[in-house]
């Protein structure tokens, strides 16, 4: 087992203004997200917009630095790590976008754009670079003549192949795929989908796939963590995120994507109410305006994400709060 990033409590808050006379205001984008992701395997963040899912993309991949918590990429900590250290780190993680054409440089030729990176982190030579180019077009299944073309030539799902090719060059161990296909119609979603599993298997690169849409990630992802304003509400494997979910939250995500097997039923919850602004989260469980099962404790208790059966999930009906916590 090779674990490839931990994180811990991990928290970013920014600090918005309000307007000339109502001073600041601390938004709290990511307010404590705690897994961990080995080799070859792929964690799932799954939430509505806004709830911190590209916040916590920026901190894995060093863009920003957290404001709390922990957070140790390849057996090193990288809150107070120096910029020496950050910036070997760096290349050992990588990111993919949801929009590709804004990364890629519109007068570049692709195989100038993927041979980039080599440029200006190693030593290789012009031919090595151009040798790895093009042998990372093939493995993403782009044709030889593609190499001289640019990025306006291509499709959208073929813009997204030549991206994650353009993040593999340095050999990353970790990707991070923030919403990498909801930009794609379905059918491509599924081939572009089909090709990060294949690399990955290849490759044993651990992913952190980011998603709005739980079906997106049904088949790949190993771990499923589901997000509501800036915290987890529930971690699980894919099987209990899937087959067995316990917060009504990720129960209204899965009543609002298609049963693969109608035979089965499952609890529909359809979410009702406006997602809460995050500069003005709502008390106790921030869901508890939105949730269909609150009761007494919900908006005074912010429930802590605890084990139960197999999953984390924070949520007081599934784990009742201490009698001591109760209404006096
Ligand atoms: N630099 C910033 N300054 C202030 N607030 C920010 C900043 N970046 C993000 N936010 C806020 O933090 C919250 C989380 O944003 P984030 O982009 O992480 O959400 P997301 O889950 O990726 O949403 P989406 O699905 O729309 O991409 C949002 O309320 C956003 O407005
Ligand atoms: S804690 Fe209460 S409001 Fe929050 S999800 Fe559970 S039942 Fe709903
Ligand atoms: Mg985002």
């Amino acid at each position: 087992m090779s674990i490839v990033v931990t994180a811990r409590d991990l928290a970013r808050y920014y600090t918005v203004s309000r307007g000339a006379f109502s001073g600041h205001a601390t938004l709290k984008a990511l307010d404590g997200a705690s897994f961990s992701i080995e080799r070859g395997k792929t964690l799932a963040v799954v939430g509505e917009s806004g709830c911190g899912k590209s916040t916590l993309a920026r901190l894995i991949t060093m863009i920003e630095t957290p404001t709390a918590g922990s957070l140790n990429i390849a057996g090193q900590e990288i809150v107070g790590a120096s910029p020496a250290a950050l910036r070997a780190l760096r290349s050992r993680v990588q990111i993919v976008f949801q929009n590709p054409y804004g990364s890629l440089n519109p007068r570049q030729k692709i195989g100038h754009a993927l041979e980039e990176p080599l440029l200006v982190n190693t030593t290789m030579s012009a031919k090595e670079r151009s040798e790895k180019a093009r042998a990372m077009m093939a493995s993403v299944g782009l044709r030889p003549e593609h190499y001289d073309r640019y990025p306006h030539m291509f499709s959208g799902g073929q813009r997204q192949r030549i991206a994650i090719a353009r993040a593999l060059m340095l050999d990353p161990e970790l990707l991070v795929l923030d919403e990498p296909v909801s930009a794609l119609d379905v059918s491509i979603q599924a081939q572009v989908l089909n090709l990060l599993a294949d690399l990955q298997e290849r490759l044993n690169l651990a992913y952190l796939f980011i998603s709005h849409d739980l079906s997106v990630v049904r088949h790949i992802a190993d771990d499923v963590m589901v997000m509501y304003l800036g915290r987890a509400v529930e971690q699980g494997t894919r099987a209990q995120i899937f087959d067995n979910p316990q917060h009504p939250y990720t129960k209204a995500l899965l009543s609002a994507t298609p049963q693969p097997d109608p035979e089965r039923k499952r609890e529909r919850i359809v979410l009702t109410g406006e997602l809460p602004s995050p500069l003005k989260p709502p008390s106790g469980c921030t869901f508890h305006p939105r949730c269909p099962w609150a009761f007494e404790p919900c908006p005074r208790i912010n429930p802590a994400l605890l084990a139960h059966d197999g999953s984390l999930v924070a949520c007081h009906a599934v784990n009742p709060p201490e009698p001591s916590m109760k209404a006096a």
